[in-house]
């Protein structure tokens, strides 16, 4: 089975999990290919869902696609659950996020939600954090100040930067990758983390961050991850 039939067949698994949800609630959706496959399997069974609240722009342009209904997330007081995908996962729940870029929002919507439901194929799963370069998105203008300091933290600091594009004269352009919130994301590689939830509170302490990729205080609660075998279910 190759990546992108592991990703169909835990958002599958995704979809049956909450569909055992009572119906007529509403559910907080992620972002990226694996909560695009939950999505699309999703899609057949919307009305069961009062609606949705989406984790980004790219999310809610699919949701909207499939006909779901995508709500305001200031008029929603709770979500009994929020689904998503990860770039890392440890065996505490603790995870990286934000290899799409939209981590923030989808802190902010994992916050609200009762169960963070984590889908994933088992590439995503690893003892230690900090294999995959941690996302940080920060205030475009003091990116130098915000840099210097994630240095400190042993790590490679880079600038994210967007898909390189054709100008009309021909010649290539590479600017800074934008977020939904207009911010910049610093990516961290060469981490080690032994302990994510205290380094989640020291970056989230730095002036210029906007949201840190470590998802350690919002972890998972439940864990579906898919191999050639089929899909196994983790709760933490
Ligand atoms: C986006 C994310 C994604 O959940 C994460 O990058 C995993 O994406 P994919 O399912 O495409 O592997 O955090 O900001």
């Amino acid at each position: 089975m190759n990546q992108d039939q592991l990703k169909q067949l835990v958002g599958e698994a995704a979809r049956d999990e909450v569909l055992k949800l009572p119906a007529g609630q509403i559910l907080g959706i992620g972002t990226g290919s694996t909560a695009n496959c939950f999505i699309d399997a999703l899609s057949a069974h919307k009305t069961h869902f009062l609606g949705t609240v989406s984790s980004s722009n790219a999310t809610t342009e699919r949701l909207l696609k499939h006909g779901f209904k995508v709500l305001d997330p200031n008029e929603v007081d709770q979500l009994p659950a929020y689904v998503d995908g990860a770039d890392e996962i440890d065996p505490a729940g603790h995870m990286i996020k934000g290899g799409g870029g939209a981590l923030t929002r989808e802190k902010i919507i994992a916050s609200m939600a009762n169960r963070f439901i984590c889908i994933c194929d088992s590439s995503k799963q690893v003892p230690v954090l900090g294999s995959f370069a941690l996302p940080v998105e920060i205030i475009p203008l003091y990116k130098g100040i915000v840099a210097r300091e994630l240095a400190k933290l042993g790590g490679m600091v880079t600038l994210r930067m967007a898909k390189e594009t054709r100008t009309d004269l021909g010649q290539t352009s590479s600017q800074p990758f934008v977020t939904d919130n207009d911010g910049w994301i610093l990516d961290v590689a060469g981490l080690k983390i032994a302990d994510p939830i205290a380094l989640e509170m020291q970056i989230n302490q730095i002036a210029g961050v906007i949201t840190v990729g470590l998802f350690a205080k919002e972890k998972a609660n439940i864990l579906l991850v898919s191999n050639a075998f089929g899909v196994s279910r983790i709760t933490f």
